[in-house]
């Protein structure tokens, strides 16, 4: 949190190395586990996507609009994450294991690579007025846990 907008990215190393130790356990069949971690890997993401589709993309569209489409762009990547935890559930549910790696794989590298596509575009949208906010946007991101989330999972 020392950087000036660190804030803006938080913990996205946290969720590459939740499905690292996700993938590990798969690995070497232990399943509940993996199951477990998946799980509690889908909550964090769960609450972090609600906070990007509720607060900060909206924030960046209200300070600097979204000429280039580069925020629709950054919420129809959440859409297709979303899509991919879908999938997995459906293994998890059907205990199709022998599937659950193969569709681990493409959420972790779609994840990856939004996550480091959102880190440039709030790096270069992070304007002074919104810098100047951060308490304010801190105490609106911390709200957003108590509420009940406008996207639909089916998990
Ligand atoms: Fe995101
Ligand atoms: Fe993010």
């Amino acid at each position: 949190m020392n950087n000036t907008s660190n804030w803006l990215v938080h913990d996205h190393h946290k969720y590459d190395a939740a499905l690292d130790e996700c993938e590990m356990a798969a690995d070497v069949g232990e399943w509940k586990n993996a199951k477990r971690l998946f799980q509690n890997f889908v909550t964090d993401l769960k609450l972090h996507m609600q906070m990007e589709d509720e607060v900060l993309y909206p924030l960046f569209v209200e300070e600097n609009g979204d000429p280039e489409g580069i925020i629709a762009h950054l919420s129809e990547e959440h859409d297709y994450l979303a899509r991919l935890v879908h999938d997995l559930a459906y293994i998890i549910k059907a205990n199709d294991f022998d599937h659950f790696l193969d569709s681990l794989e493409p959420l972790h590298k779609a994840m990856n690579q939004h996550n480091e596509h959102e880190e440039k575009v709030f790096m270069n949208m992070a304007n002074q007025s919104i810098l100047m906010r951060r308490d304010e946007i801190m105490e609106r991101l911390h709200a957003v846990q108590n509420k009940q989330g406008r996207r639909s999972w089916d998990y």
